[in-house]
């Protein structure tokens, strides 16, 4: 019995990092074209690591919320669990998920775009903006996916995969608005898969939602997991 859960911003929202599009989200104090994107680093990356910088102090401060420990307790109960997130907070893994698909990379990732050499880097703050590779000196940059790029390969393959061969698939905390990483929930109702919703917002995957949690992360994951005891069985 293979279950899925897809996440975005919202299962981070408790923990008190904003989300991108909602009232108070991120995008709304910024503007994602002058951050978040290939051409703006370039221009400006002082400006842009500064966004990142200030966003990697939040994630430190953070911790796991309620939500991600329902979703790490849940990789231990059901061997055919994983997590594919949208998120670069890296929250699911500091909760005990092990089987994580980041899709849109990891904030604590740095990549140098003259050599190429990647690493974690967990300073916060970063004592250098912008910060320069170890390697050869050459300007880094967050190792994440911008607007306009492609999602690493390997890990959009294995989550279209995933989402193919669910029986269950768990969507929590996403506005369903950015692709391909919005694909997912199609992809697996088109494959027969149980698709839930856990939101306090309607968003254009409810449509498809076979069960809807109109509720927060922390709250709707218990009686989620409630549920899929109870419906499948505590082995999955
Ligand atoms: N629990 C669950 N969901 C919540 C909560 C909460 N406590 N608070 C807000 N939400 C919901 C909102 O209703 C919204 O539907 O989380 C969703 C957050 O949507 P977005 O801010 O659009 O975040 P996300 O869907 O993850 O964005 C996708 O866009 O900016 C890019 O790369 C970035 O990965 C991000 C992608």
């Amino acid at each position: 019995m293979k279950i899925i859960a897809f996440t975005g911003a919202g299962i981070s929202a408790e923990s008190g990092i904003p989300t991108f599009r909602g009232k108070d989200g991120l995008w709304k104090k910024f503007r994602a074209e002058e951050l978040a994107t290939p051409e703006a680093f370039f221009r400006d990356p002082k400006l842009v690591w500064e966004w990142y910088d200030w966003r990697r102090q939040l994630i430190a401060k953070a911790e796991p919320n309620e939500g991600h420990k329902i979703l790490a307790k849940m990789e231990e109960e059901f061997p055919d669990f994983y997590v594919i997130t949208q998120n670069v907070d890296g929250l699911h893994q500091r909760a005990g998920s092990k089987k994580v698909i980041e899709l849109h990379g990891n904030i604590w990732k740095v990549r140098c775009v003259e050599c190429g050499h990647e690493t974690y880097d967990y300073r916060a703050p970063l004592p250098e903006i912008p910060p320069k590779c170890e390697k050869c000196g050459g300007l880094l940059r967050p190792g994440v996916v911008w607007f306009g790029e492609s999602l690493p390969l390997d890990a959009l393959e294995e989550a279209f995969r995933l989402s193919r061969e669910a029986d269950v698939f768990v969507v929590i905390g996403t506005s369903g608005v950015v692709y391909p990483a919005a694909q997912l929930p199609y992809e697996a109702k088109e494959h027969g898969a149980e698709v839930i919703e856990v939101n306090p917002d309607e968003t254009p995957i409810s449509r498809i939602a076979d069960k809807i949690y109109r509720e927060k992360a922390s709250t709707g994951l218990k009686k989620v997991y409630q549920y899929i005891k109870e419906r499948y069985g505590s082995k999955g």
